[in-house]
């Protein structure tokens, strides 16, 4: 696909991620939402792909846009889901709904973090998840988005193993 055809990436914030800059600062920084979409609207600029960012702490909200994305005319989604990324399947199965790429990011590193926030059920139903890289995160999540759109259909995520296969008796 050629960069003019890219469709336009959604990026999600899930809850709380309107505090950045005064929450946690030493485990997610001191640069707040704002900053963070200016400097995700700028790599799209660079990159030649419109962005549109929003941000909501409701569960119900996160699904709506989800499944609205491919109608409002996107071609990927970037989403952070802080804390539903532990626990939400109804995030996981809006995730799993759609045909569009769905790239999960975090700002910290889940994995090196409290056991909880080691297990993502959402990303089994992404086409990646990026952790660890502060705002960069984001940006590195609208490259792979980009990536993942520009694959032919039918390709990684399609064939991809949902679960884990089953051990044979
Ligand atoms: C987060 C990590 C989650 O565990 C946490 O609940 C968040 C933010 C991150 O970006 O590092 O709210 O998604």
């Amino acid at each position: 696909m050629a960069p003019r055809d890219l469709r336009p990436i959604l990026v999600l914030h899930g809850p709380n991620l309107n505090l950045l800059g005064s929450r946690e600062p030493a485990v997610y920084g001191r640069v707040s939402l704002t900053e963070v979409d200016r400097s995700i609207r700028r790599h799209a600029g660079a990159i030649g792909v419109k962005v549109e960012c929003r941000q909501s702490n409701h569960e119900g909200q996160l699904v709506d846009w989800i499944q609205g994305a491919g109608r409002e005319g996107f071609g990927a989604i970037v989403i952070n889901p802080g804390a539903f990324t532990h626990y939400s399947i109804a995030l996981r199965d809006a995730v799993s709904a759609i045909a569009l790429p769905v790239v999960e990011v975090h700002l910290s590193n889940v994995h090196a973090r409290e056991e909880f926030r080691r297990h993502s059920v959402i990303a089994p139903a992404a086409a990646g998840q990026i952790s660890g890289f502060g705002p960069a995160s984001y940006l590195l999540g609208l490259d792979a988005a980009v990536a993942a759109q520009s694959r032919p259909a039918g390709s990684a995520r399609a064939r991809a193993p949902r679960s884990a296969p089953r051990p044979k008796r």
